[in-house]
């Protein structure tokens, strides 16, 4: 018999199952508990409830370990390519030469656009944040795509959106930043790789190998973070049997926010003003510390809800940082005040007591402006990024026969029953 939970509630005591994951991860499941009990559980921001078995990805935030599907992302990042992980994450396997070769071309020869999305980069608002046209574009495929939308997709059809939805990404993201700088759209070329596509179609066949290199890592690295704000909601979106294009559409609209991918952009925000307020980095991490209910400055790129010792991929990138400014030759002032700003928080006793350390978006931003993309655009890469991972949590629920339509439930906090009063009578 495997080990169970007892739960007392007055004098009555309920038993519950516990369930144990590949990494001795222990859970118990309250799935009867209302039942039972007419009492739900409550987890403010979900900072402790499991909503899903996963085989994708894991992660021990207290040790700062990160695999995907059982490799450490150390190794990945330094012997894999972005399209060799994303099949990885997909379909669970590393891939032997001849599936990534085919994985590979069918994802080129999908980078082209169906015609008519032109229309809607066109009725976009050339200054509306590109996040925006990218959940919009990314949705509007459903419509290009009955067959692949439909809710009863096979898995063979399955199998074809996936290098689709791949390659479109790239062209999209590619296009919406030449949409940020007043270009016209930009074709891909066949015989180039993914990587070197989305350099290609942004800078106007301008490739940097150098470049390439890091943004290959960098993508890598954004791959996949198992049940994140943005994942998360790709799952629930999907649950309810919503197709891949609208589900990700939904995890692009998460991802937008501050508190998650919109971090990089605040980043590298945050380190101009400092810049410009005179680079003086012990003033702004007074600020950052400032309890004030009315003060709402944190220390961007800092802090993260699972790893409360390092981030690994805060260490990757940070070495890409400084190899990419060395190879390229770049000086930037912000450079300096993030080493500045990582060296004050890892020795301030209010970073160190709340275990709050740099993350994976404190040095990306610098390296997507050292590349000359624009700061609008961080979130967008980081989407780029996260596809792979995105894919691979809905298709694995999506094969999931056990899966169930996400429904949390809620302590109502309102009003009693009230009798309704009539407009002239209030
Ligand atoms: N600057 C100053 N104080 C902070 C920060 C920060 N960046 N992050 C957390 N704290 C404090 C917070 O005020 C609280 O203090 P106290 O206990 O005195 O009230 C304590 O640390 C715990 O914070 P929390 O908000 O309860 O922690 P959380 O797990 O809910 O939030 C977080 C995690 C990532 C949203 C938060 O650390 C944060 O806002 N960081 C800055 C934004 C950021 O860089 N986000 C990108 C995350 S990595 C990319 C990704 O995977 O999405």
């Amino acid at each position: 018999m495997g080990e169970n939970v007892k739960v007392i509630i007055g004098d009555k005591t309920f038993e519950y199952p516990v369930s144990v994951g590949s990494e001795n991860e222990k859970g118990f499941d309250i799935t009867k508990l209302r039942g039972d009990s007419a009492y739900i559980t409550i987890d403010n921001g979900y900072a402790n409830t499991g909503a899903c078995s996963s085989a994708v990805t894991f992660l021990d935030g207290e040790q700062g370990i990160l695999r995907y599907r059982g490799y450490p992302i150390e190794q990945i990042a330094e012997k894999a390519s972005f399209i060799e992980t994303a099949y990885l994450l997909i379909y669970g396997e590393l891939p032997k030469k001849d599936d990534l070769n085919q994985f590979n071309r069918k994802i080129i020869s999908q980078l082209e656009l169906p015609k008519d999305i032109q229309k809607i980069f066109d009725a976009y608002p050339s200054n509306g944040h590109p996040m925006g046209l990218l959940s919009a574009v990314i949705s509007s495929l459903s419509g290009f795509y009955p067959k692949l939308a439909s809710s009863e997709v096979s898995a063979d059809e399955i199998n074809q959106t996936i290098p689709l939805l791949l390659g479109h990404m790239n062209t999209i993201a590619a296009n919406i930043y030449r949409k940020t700088k007043g270009k016209g759209f930009s074709a891909p070329k066949q015989d180039l790789n993914y990587v070197q596509n989305f350099l290609h179609m942004m800078f106007d066949g301008k490739v940097d190998e150098t470049m390439v290199k890091a943004l290959d890592a960098l993508l890598i690295l954004h791959e996949d973070h198992e049940q994140n704000c943005s994942t998360s909601t790709v799952r629930m979106v999907g649950s309810s049997h919503a197709n891949l294009f609208a589900s990700i559409s939904a995890g692009v609209g998460a991802l937008w926010g501050p508190l998650h991918g919109g971090a990089n952009q605040e980043v590298v925000e945050m380190l101009q003003d400092i810049h410009k307020e005179g680079g003086d980095v012990d003033q702004f991490i007074v600020l950052a510390k400032d309890k004030d209910p009315n003060n709402k400055v944190r220390l961007m790129g800092v802090g993260h809800r699972v790893y409360k010792n390092f981030d690994p991929r805060a260490k990757i990138i940070k070495q890409h940082c400084h190899d990419l400014f060395k190879k390229m030759n770049i000086k930037d002032p912000l450079l300096d005040i993030a080493i500045k700003l990582e060296a004050a928080v890892l020795k301030d006793s209010y970073f160190v007591e709340r275990k709050l350390y740099p993350n994976v978006d404190f040095y990306s931003g610098l390296i997507y402006k050292a590349m000359g993309i624009p700061t609008e655009m961080f979130t967008v890469m980081f989407a780029l990024g996260r596809l792979p991972g995105w894919i691979a949590h809905w298709k694995e629920q999506h094969d999931n026969p056990k899966s169930k339509i996400g429904r949390p439930r809620q302590i109502y906090t309102g009003h009693t029953k009230r009798d309704f009063v009539g407009i002239d009578n209030r």
